[in-house]
């Protein structure tokens, strides 16, 4: 049974009812990935509804408690249509700017959602050929678009709650609004998002080197 506490951090965390879920499902649509590494996702478990084996990473307590009731949160998954038979959850209570209980080029699949700069940090534990999924708050996103490691494979738009995977016109995505030359120093010092012109829910990279 669902602790009464992991319901309500769970019932929280989905505010918008069913608004991650339909993200992770139009991203698992586009790409191929088994496993997935999200730091900093506190209680979001959304992933789990699409993907066989995340590994969620948090310094929050509140996160910690909700990951230690293992039966509730399995029966959360579990209620949800797409979600894999057995789901593999792994939760590491650790700051993701230290190093990670978990081998290099592991992941399938970094997400990167609202939580500083995960790409910095994480990328080690992403394979060659994988996905970072990043969105364009606290700055992560702009830091990826200048890094060699990466290259722009897709934009994730949302309109009305529903979540489209496109790869058309990619060069309009990530110009600045300004005219202002986007460098690690100003977004690492800012910690926010850059104002794009064309702004998109989310990006996904491939990591190519
Ligand atoms: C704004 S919440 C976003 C949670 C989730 N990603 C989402 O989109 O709903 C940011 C989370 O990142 C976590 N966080 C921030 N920096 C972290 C770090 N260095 N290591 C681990 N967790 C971190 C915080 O504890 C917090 O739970």
């Amino acid at each position: 049974m669902v602790r009464k506490a992991t319901a309500t951090l769970w019932s929280d965390q989905d505010r918008h009812p069913g608004d991650r879920e339909r993200l992770f499902i139009a991203v698992s649509n586009a790409i191929e990935a088994d496993r997935v590494l999200y730091p900093g996702s506190f209680v979001d478990i959304s992933p789990s509804f699409v993907f066989d084996s995340v590994v969620y990473v948090d310094t929050d307590k509140r996160a910690a408690k909700f990951f230690a009731d293992e039966e509730g949160v399995l029966e959360i998954i579990a209620e949800h249509e797409h979600a894999p038979a057995e789901p593999e959850i792994t939760f590491l209570h650790a700051d993701y700017t230290e190093p990670l209980d978990m081998p290099a080029r592991s992941a399938d699949l970094l997400v990167s959602l609202f939580a500083g700069f995960v790409s910095d940090h994480c990328t080690d534990y992403l394979r060659i050929g994988g996905t970072l999924l990043v969105n364009g708050s606290h700055g992560d996103a702009g830091l990826v678009s200048i890094d060699p490691r990466y290259d722009l494979e897709a934009v994730v738009i949302a309109r009305a709650g529903e979540y489209r995977v496109s790869t058309a016109n990619l060069d309009t995505y990530l110009v600045p609004k300004k005219t202002q030359e986007v460098t690690r120093e100003r977004i690492l010092a800012s910690g926010r998002g850059i104002a794009y012109r064309v702004p998109a829910f989310a990006y996904l990279f491939t990591r190519t080197d």
